[in-house]
């Protein structure tokens, strides 16, 4: 071979190496180095967390809803976080990671249990202001905002013994045994009626708050109890699941039923009048009003750390004269 073409070789060969070698440099960069997503929580005043029961529920979506339309006029970065399905444990999980983040100051649905009292304490200690929303629970949170459960109960049990007469046996859904809002909503109802011997409860069933484990709960209590003329949902997708549950086992049977949320399906129901009442809550109002309290407690503790949402009884009557639940 002659020198010259021994030379080429070389140099071709050097070339290849060298080429791959940087090839190998740059695409190794791109597949293994990750830019961290700092522009997000950056470009933000502060940056807060609502860690919700549900993702998909609507109503937390509205919860959701107001809270993000609060951030954004206060230029507040707000995460929304939730188990795909309610799940406690997963719940704390989250409100767990949400501390280890070091956020600005967090919004969450209050758990029953020790673990949610000893994160709120982990939070507070760490100073990040941790504040519940829709369920309150005893703990060293810097306030509840939300509406009154016990209150909310009681209004319900008022709606049924104003509008009823003679014997009522009440067929209960609760969304979740171990909510403590549901439980609250539950004493005050019991309380409402105990005066009134004639409205009992004749059976209490969980939702697990889907609409299907409504319309399974009403079905299955409805067979068992024939009985009952009443029913009453206490969380937000109850109302759809007892229509259908009826729809299904008595459709023609009288029954009175009252429902829980202004979810568009359930105001929808009310007009047609499949639903005869709902206790209105208003999560969007939460959400936009828990913000607010978060901005105000990066500065100073509240006094006044119970803020309570409106809950009020809705029937197709007042459809005319309040717009702001007849969509
Ligand atoms: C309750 C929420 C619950 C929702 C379920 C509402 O009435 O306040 O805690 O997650 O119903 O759909």
């Amino acid at each position: 071979m002659r020198v010259s073409t021994k030379l080429f070789i070389y140099c071709i060969s050097i070339l290849l190496f060298v080429g791959s070698i940087s090839a190998m440099l740059f695409f190794g960069y791109k597949t293994f180095y990750i830019v961290p997503d700092t522009s997000k929580a950056e470009n933000y005043s502060y940056h807060f967390a609502l860690v919700a029961e549900e993702t998909e529920n609507n109503y937390w979506r509205l919860v959701e809803k107001g809270a993000k339309r609060a951030a954004a006029e206060k230029d507040i970065y707000l995460e929304y976080i939730a188990p795909s399905k309610a799940d406690n444990d997963q719940l704390l999980k989250l409100f767990d990671r949400m501390i280890a983040a070091k956020v600005d100051g967090i919004i969450v649905q209050g758990i029953e249990g020790e673990r949610f009292v000893d994160l709120v304490h982990k939070g507070v200690e760490r100073n990040i202001p941790v504040i519940t929303i829709d369920t309150d629970v005893p703990s060293e949170r810097k306030a509840y905002v939300g509406t009154d459960n016990f209150y909310a109960g009681q209004l319900a049990g008022r709606y049924i013994i104003e509008n009823t007469k003679g014997e009522q046996h009440v067929g209960v859904i609760v969304g979740r045994f171990e909510a403590i809002n549901q439980q609250e909503r539950l004493a005050g109802f019991k309380d409402a009626i105990k005066a009134h011997p004639r409205i009992q409860i004749a059976k209490i069933k969980e939702s697990n708050i889907t609409e299907i484990g409504a319309t399974q709960a009403t079905y299955v209590m409805m067979k068992q109890h024939p009985e009952i003329n009443a029913l009453l949902g206490l969380s937000a997708l109850d109302g759809l699941g007892m229509v259908e549950g009826i729809q299904q086992i008595f459709p023609t049977k009288d029954v009175l039923i009252t429902s829980f949320d202004i979810l568009p399906e359930t105001m929808k129901l009310i007009r047609e009048g499949k639903i005869d009442a709902t206790i209105a809550q208003y999560p969007e109002e939460m959400g936009s009003m828990a913000v607010d309290v978060l901005i105000d407690l990066q500065n100073r503790d509240l006094v006044d750390n119970k803020i309570y949402t409106k809950t009020e009884i809705i029937e197709k009557a007042d459809l005319q004269v309040k717009p702001e639940v007849a969509r």
